[in-house]
């Protein structure tokens, strides 16, 4: 089962920044998941809001923002005084900073804002960092999952959804995806067996729970994401 770290390890270091991450790959984590949006300048950027307030010093959506002026910003001290001066990373950043080892679910945040030519510049980044083949791309935004599918056909995708669509399975077989990633009340051992015979891997979200972590795993899932990746990863 694998054990992805939602946000990186966001219970003990603030979500999607370098610390998170490295804290997430010490603390027995097999692959993180991280949220992407795009600057006013087109570079691509790792915070989970539309907007900066809830996670750094600054104030406004994140897509009206230069990366230079981005980089100014606090995105540690909300979390502990520890960890103040920590910056908003680039996925680039984050590319080279995790282990080879280590696979990266990236999701791309622009169900509520649209960035212009955001799938284009979420693959260069990739191919630039020869890394296509280490991620899944994932997306409440079906829409822009099917461009990425286009566009590069041999790209690892996942599903997000949480609540049950009639299109689910269509779209699952359309885009020929990788895994389906269900809010995590939506699993049971049922669906795990129909997304199996359909050849798709099962990713809930969120499970910070022991025990649920357990029932899953006997569940047969195929990776839970979580917070706290050192409740379940060091053992
Ligand atoms: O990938 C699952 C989860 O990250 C989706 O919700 O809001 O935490 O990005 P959210
Ligand atoms: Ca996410």
């Amino acid at each position: 089962m694998l054990i992805i770290a939602h946000r990186g390890a966001s219970c003990l270091a603030p979500e999607n920044t370098l610390p998170a991450f490295r804290s997430a790959v010490k603390f027995g984590a097999t692959m993180v998941e991280l949220d992407v949006h795009q600057t006013k300048d087109g570079h691509v950027v790792v915070i989970h809001d539309e907007r900066l307030e809830r996670t750094t010093n600054g104030n406004g959506f994140v897509g009206n923002f230069s990366l230079s002026l981005l980089r100014k910003l606090d995105a540690g001290a909300w979390f502990a005084g520890r960890f103040a001066g920590v910056r908003i990373p680039t996925l680039s950043e984050v590319l080279s900073c995790l282990p080879r080892r280590i696979g990266i679910n990236i999701e791309v945040k622009n169900n509520i804002v649209d960035y212009p030519d955001f799938e284009q510049h979420v693959l260069a980044v990739l191919r630039r960092f020869h890394s296509l083949h280490r991620v899944i791309i994932s997306s409440f935004n079906w829409a822009s999952l099917e461009k990425l599918h286009r566009l590069e056909p041999t790209l690892k995708l996942g599903l997000l959804f949480d609540c049950f669509r009639p299109d689910l399975w269509p779209a699952a077989r359309l885009l020929n995806v990788f895994s389906l990633h269900p809010a995590v009340h939506l699993v049971d051992k049922q669906f795990i067996w129909q997304a199996h015979c359909w050849g798709y891997r099962v990713f809930p979200w969120v499970v910070n729970d022991p025990q649920i972590m357990i029932e899953l795993k006997a569940a047969q899932v195929d990776g839970i994401i979580t917070d706290c990746p050192q409740v379940i990863g060091a053992n």
